[in-house]
């Protein structure tokens, strides 16, 4: 398999219609679905020559985190509908590619089993803990001490799901829920004995709440207005996660790239922005680093590679985007990911 996209092909052609469709899909028309990956071929990139360095480091700081790329998997759920060892892969080939894992709260494996998983490969390995708030703080702060005492080095709040999105293609298929057989391991065993997943609205203040009670780094992730990102930071934030929901939940909204260049100015530095949504190329992370992103999180990628072929097939996954993002930056005269600029990045002419 020379890309992603060929991946792509094999999971498609191993997964069950019903669950490749539950992966693949979006909201709604999945405008923004397509757009997310549409918006990055609207974009180009501008290279600088003679530059002459060959020394090139791709390892970026993160909250928390050193990740040998600026590359992390980001939060999805239900990974034994794809593979058999399902998170678990995931955990061991994120590990061996020496990045950031943000398990996800819908996972069919626990927190603690990812964790250890990955730490078998590699004892300094990244774990993030993504969560929805749930109503019930006793159930919100029962995760977090999961996450924390599995290790996770920062929590992702998801804030962009006050209701499920509408997913038409499950609804067609009549997807509902996790068939028989698989759990939501993280929502055992809870207060008040919730097993299910609650999108509920949330305020400004319940995320105060769960800031005074940890001591980890809190993300925000699903954030698209920039009026937003200044308040999350005003309210503490230890980063931002720019993304649609990898166009699952509002359907109308714009490409996560085309919403980074303004959440970037707004935060100015202050904290780290991340971005999820299309990426499918290493030059789609050099475009998004040089809007302003210290890295990007893959979703459907991770989930073809594990569907392809398991720990092995998310392990291609991560090194073919760290080989084709390191041979961007070569080509863009770039030694390191502060070299990718904004004036890096122009936009296409119509014919695109
Ligand atoms: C997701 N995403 C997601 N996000 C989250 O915060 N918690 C979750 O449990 C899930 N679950 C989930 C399942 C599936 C099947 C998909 C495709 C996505 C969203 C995910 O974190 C990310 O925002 C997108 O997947 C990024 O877009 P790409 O890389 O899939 O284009």
């Amino acid at each position: 398999m020379t890309t992603i996209a060929e991946l792509h092909d094999r999971a498609r052609q191993r997964l069950v219609p019903e669950y490749y469709d539950y992966f693949a899909g979006g909201a709604a028309d999945e405008t923004a679905l397509a757009d997310n990956e549409r918006a990055f071929r609207r974009l180009a990139l501008m290279p600088r020559v003679l530059r002459g360095r060959a020394d090139r480091d791709i390892s970026v700081e993160l909250p928390g985190a050193r990740a040998s790329m600026p590359v992390v998997v980001a939060p999805t759920a239900f990974h034994r509908l794809a593979h058999p060892d399902g998170e678990l892969a995931t955990a061991r080939a994120a590990a061996a590619a020496g990045t950031v894992l943000i398990a996800s709260m819908a996972a069919t494996v626990g927190v603690g089993e990812m964790a250890a998983a990955a730490r078998a490969v590699d004892p300094g390995a990244a774990l993030w803990f993504q969560l929805y708030l749930q109503s019930d703080t006793r159930v919100t702060e029962t995760l977090v001490r999961r996450a924390t005492d599995a290790g996770c080095s920062a929590l992702v709040v998801t804030v962009d799901s006050p209701v499920f999105g509408r997913h038409e293609r499950d609804r067609r298929n009549g997807f509902a829920d996790l068939p028989a057989g698989f759990a939501a391991e993280n929502m055992r065993d809870l207060p008040g004995g919730r097993r299910n997943i609650e999108m509920t609205p949330m305020s400004w203040e319940h995320l105060d709440r769960l800031r005074a009670s940890t001591s980890l780094p809190v993300l925000l992730k699903g954030i698209l207005h920039p009026e937003d990102a200044h308040l999350a930071i005003e309210r503490g934030a230890d980063g931002i996660v720019v993304s649609n929901h990898g166009g699952r939940q509002l359907d109308a909204v714009p490409a996560s790239i085309d919403a980074l260049p303004r959440i970037a100015e707004v935060a100015g530095g202050r904290v780290p922005v991340l971005l999820d949504g299309g990426v499918r190329r290493g030059s789609d992370v050099a475009i998004a680093l040089a809007l302003g992103a210290v890295a990007v999180g893959v979703g459907r990628p991770v989930i073809w590679g594990l569907a392809a072929d398991g720990e092995l097939g998310v392990r291609q996954v991560l090194e073919l985007l760290r080989e084709e993002f390191d041979h961007t930056l070569a080509l863009c005269g770039g030694q390191g990911p502060a070299d990718l600029t904004r004036d890096l990045v122009t936009v296409r002419g119509p014919e695109g």
